[in-house]
Order: C-alpha cells, then sequence, then structure tokens
C-alpha cells in the first residue's frame, strides 16, 4: 500500500506543479494543495458549499461518486456540465488517485 501520492495541479495562474499527499491522515485533495501551500479558493472550508475550489478532473481516474450536495454546488456555480467538472474538497486523498491531472477552477464568489 501506498502512503504518499503524487498529484498533478495546475493553479489559477496556470502554473504546474506536482505535489505529494499522504493517504493515511483524511486529507482531501483540496486540503492536500493547501499542505503544499500551493494559493488555492477554498471559501467554506471543505464543506460543498461555497465552489470556489471547482476543478477540472484531466484524467481518467475513477472518482467516489459525487453526492447531492456536490451536484447542487456545481450546478450552481454553472460549471456542472463542464466535463471533469469537480469540486476539490469532495475528493479523498486514496491510493485509487495516484498521478490525478486537476486544474483549479476560477470561479470568484469569495
Ligand atoms: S471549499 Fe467550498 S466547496 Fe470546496
Amino acid at each position: 500500500m501506498k502512503d504518499l501520492i503524487t498529484l498533478f495541479v495546475t493553479d489559477l495562474n496556470g502554473i504546474q506543479h506536482e505535489i505529494t499527499a499522504p493517504t493515511d491522515m483524511g486529507l482531501n485533495v483540496m486540503e492536500a494543495i493547501r499542505l503544499n501551500e500551493i494559493p488555492i479558493k477554498a471559501t467554506c472550508g471543505g464543506m460543498a458549499m461555497c465552489a470556489t475550489c471547482n476543478c477540472i478532473i484531466k484524467s481518467d481516474h475513477a472518482l467516489v461518486e459525487m453526492s447531492e450536495d456536490e451536484e447542487a454546488m456545481l450546478d450552481e456555480a454553472f460549471v456542472l456540465d463542464i466535463k471533469g467538472s469537480r469540486l476539490m474538497c469532495q475528493i479523498p486523498v486514496a491510493e485509487n488517485i495516484n498521478g490525478l491531472i486537476v486544474q483549479m477552477g476560477d470561479l470568484t464568489s469569495d
């Protein structure tokens, strides 16, 4: 079992980062990005209540299913129909997302 995974993150300025995240701390992708000191919008702190942590998943990983709250928030933010659209705070850091490619969204509702 892998304790550290690698994520590839494009930030809001278009800069690409390769980061690592531990799988044994109960983190989500938003928190992993914060831990790596990459500026990220996450106004509600991970409650699926703001959509400022929206992103586009660029890789083919099988992710946890979207909750009704996440779906509603992405819908409200008009990004639900964008292929790969997710909230970073709703994706658990686990071995199954090793190598995930994430592009931060640019919603500015904060
Ligand atoms: S941090 Fe608010 S929805 Fe993710």
